[in-house]
């Protein structure tokens, strides 16, 4: 429930981490309002939608073409996310295949009052996977080499 006189929400204290140096960051964005949910806190729906944009950016270099989403494999919603944070979406391949690319996004919450320390927020697995001009499964280019 929202902040009322004489009922605070707990505030989660999750520990600060550093950002990987390992992954590449795929996307930044802000949370607005209008993306909350009836408990305030940003929709996860929301954030599943940032992290399959961020999670088709590796992906698309190695397709060279169309896409298609064809699984969340895990999500974990490991933090609420808050109106204001600044999000970093940071990704890196874990598998590819003939026509799939897997690929990992995790994702770190800038608090608008705690600027300068990142919270893990989601960590998320998706598979895409190459699609041609009929929607059908495309070898990728360099399985086809
Ligand atoms: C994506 C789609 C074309 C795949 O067609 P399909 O006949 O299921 O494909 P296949 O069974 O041949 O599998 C294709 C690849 O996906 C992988 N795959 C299929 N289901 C998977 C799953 N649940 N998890 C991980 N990988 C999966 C297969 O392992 C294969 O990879 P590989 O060639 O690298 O080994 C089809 O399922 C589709 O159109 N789905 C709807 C996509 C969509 O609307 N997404 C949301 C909006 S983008």
């Amino acid at each position: 429930m929202p902040d009322s006189p004489g009922h605070p929400r707990p505030r989660l204290h999750a520990p600060a981490v550093e950002l990987p140096t390992d992954q590449e960051l795929v996307l930044k964005v802000i949370p607005l309002p209008s993306d909350t949910n009836a408990n305030g806190d940003i929709f996860g729906g929301w954030v599943m939608a940032q992290v399959d944009l961020a999670g088709a950016v590796l992906p698309a270099r190695i397709a060279q073409g169309r896409m298609a989403t064809v699984a969340v494999n895990e999500f974990i919603f490991k933090q609420p996310v808050r109106v204001g944070d600044i999000l970093s979406f940071f990704g890196s391949i874990k598998r590819i295949g003939r026509t799939s690319i897997t690929v990992q996004i995790e994702v770190f919450a800038e608090r608008f009052s705690d600027q300068g320390r990142y919270i893990k927020v989601t960590d998320a697995l998706l598979t895409y996977v190459a699609i041609d001009d009929q929607g059908r499964p495309r070898v990728l280019p360099q399985a086809a080499t």
